[in-house]
């Protein structure tokens, strides 16, 4: 089941020596109507990403139609890519449901080989989580599934494929959910602001349009990870966002690329963190330059002050996660943003900005270790969990508590992904660190080791973690835990 996961693609003859010498239509009920008077133009209409489709009138079900297919699409500018898309649009629609609602969604896969979608962070059923052969094969070519299940949590989550993911990803299979924490009327009572979901992305493209081919056996393109040379906000480069002046502005925000590094900061301005992977934070916090790993979210507000009609641009700088991962790379322009239109004034109230963030204790917990391994087998390079590529098995049953101490020994980053279930990070005393912060994907930095708190509510079965870093996945950073009931 394991290799199947990869279909396809095991690299690699890579030396270790070689490498080392080397929206939707955003929140409709915050105001999108509203438009700059001056330019007719809606605040987020660059960035909009369409929302799928809800065909189902019962207001707690939402049930639409996801095709994944070849499409073809322009990106660089008067140029034809031929790029896998879910409903024809770069990111995939954005679905948008209530904590509770039952989601279905039936799937159609036109594309020439088989893949599955998998709801990154949703605790879903494991039979509804994507893996292929964990009971269900994947969707074979021209093939049908219906996806059905709750979703019980608030927050920022993903889909992606889950079948040679690497390739898929980054042909453009990829699109954001986006759970309200609204209650079943669709009301949320204090809104943070003007919201936009950013979907981050890259592609790797020729000048002609076309999509890069991965090179099997490229060692940095295998230890580093694929990363594009065409940096992506909801499908597009460098758009433009037109915020009103004073207005403040909540960013809920994914990164879907298989291994680049998100780090950005916007002029001098200040963001708010008010909540990452499983929803909310227990208090906010402040900082100047956002980091989201591969898989990561992060939830924030800002009240960009520029004057009138000035721009400004949000930039990407390399981020070093490990050797040679930052050398010699220019910043990029992200996004541009241009204030203009009648003042508005959004006065948030900090004390809104807690919230409380319900953690279990884990004094009585097993204690795991799972090491981040890569091992050199004459000219092969594995990477694995314990030493073993893609077979280590962890036990539990349902009601168990975990502590798992993720130990990272080798000279690169690994944001590490765990199916089915949240995590919370724990100090060296095994309590919660502040603020608190339900995860699904988390960095486990060079040369040091993490403590995860894992309870295992429910839903018994084999449920994957793995390297979101999709090249070490498929080379074998990835292992199971089997939850008995
Ligand atoms: Cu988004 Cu198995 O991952
Ligand atoms: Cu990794």
């Amino acid at each position: 089941m394991f290799r199947r996961f990869l279909a396809g693609r095991v690299a690699t003859l890579l030396s270790l020596g070689t490498m080392v010498g080397s929206l939707f239509s955003c929140g409709s009920e915050q105001g999108t109507q509203t438009t700059s008077p001056d330019t007719q133009v809606d605040w987020d209409s660059e960035l909009v990403v369409a929302e799928a489709i809800d065909t189902n009138h019962d207001s707690s079900v939402v049930e639409i139609d996801l095709i994944a297919d070849e499409t073809e699409i322009e990106i660089l500018p008067n140029t034809i890519t031929k790029a896998w898309l879910y409903n024809g649009q770069l990111p995939g629609p954005t679905i948008r449901v209530n904590k509770g609602d039952r989601l279905i969604v039936h799937f159609t896969n036109h594309l020439s080989e088989p893949t599955t979608i998998h709801w990154h962070g949703i605790r879903v059923p494991v039979e509804m989580d994507g893996v292929p052969d964990n009971p269900f094969p994947a969707v074979e070519p021209g093939g049908t599934f219906t996806y059905d299940f709750v979703v019980p949590d608030a927050g920022l989550y993903w889909y992606h494929p889950h079948v040679n993911s690497l390739n898929q990803v980054g042909n453009g299979l990829y699109g954001a959910i986006v759970v309200n924490e609204y209650g079943a009327n669709g009301v949320d009572s204090s809104p943070l602001g003007d919201e936009l979901v950013l979907v981050l992305s890259d592609m790797s493209l020729n000048d002609d349009g076309s999509i890069k081919e991965p090179q099997p056996g490229d060692a940095f393109g295998s230890l580093f990870g694929h990363e594009g040379n065409v940096l992506l906000v909801n499908g597009k480069i460098n758009p433009t966002l037109r915020p009103h002046i004073g207005q403040s502005q909540r960013w809920r925000i994914v990164n879907t690329t298989r291994a680049l590094y998100y780090w950005f900061d916007f002029d001098e301005s200040k963001f708010t963190v008010i909540g990452g992977d499983g929803g909310r934070s227990s208090e906010p916090t402040v900082t100047e330059r956002l980091l989201l790993a591969p898989a990561q979210r992060l939830d924030v507000l800002l009240t960009p002050i520029t004057k009138e009609n000035e721009k400004k641009v949000v930039t990407w700088t390399a981020y070093d996660h490990g050797f040679g991962t930052a050398f010699e790379r220019e910043p990029v322009s992200l996004f541009s943003i241009i204030q203009s239109g009648a003042e508005k004034e959004d006065k948030i109230d900090p004390g809104d900005l807690r919230v409380n963030v319900e953690v279990p204790g884990f004094s009585e917990a097993d204690n795991i270790n799972v090491a981040l391994t890569i091992d050199q087998v004459g000219d092969k390079v594995d990477m694995g969990i314990n030493g073993l590529p893609f077979d280590t098995m962890i036990h539990a049953k349902v009601g168990d508590k975990q502590i798992w101490t993720v130990s990272n020994s080798t000279d690169w980053e690994h944001p590490f992904h765990l199916h089915g279930f949240f995590f919370l990070e724990l100090d060296e005393n095994n309590q919660p660190i502040h603020p608190l912060q339900w995860k699904d994907t988390v960095v486990v930095p060079v040369h040091s080791n993490i403590k995860l708190g894992i309870f295992f509510d429910s839903r018994p079965g084999d449920w994957m973690f793995h390297c979101h870093i999709l090249d070490h996945a498929e080379l074998g950073m990835m292992g199971m835990v089997h939850v008995i009931p």
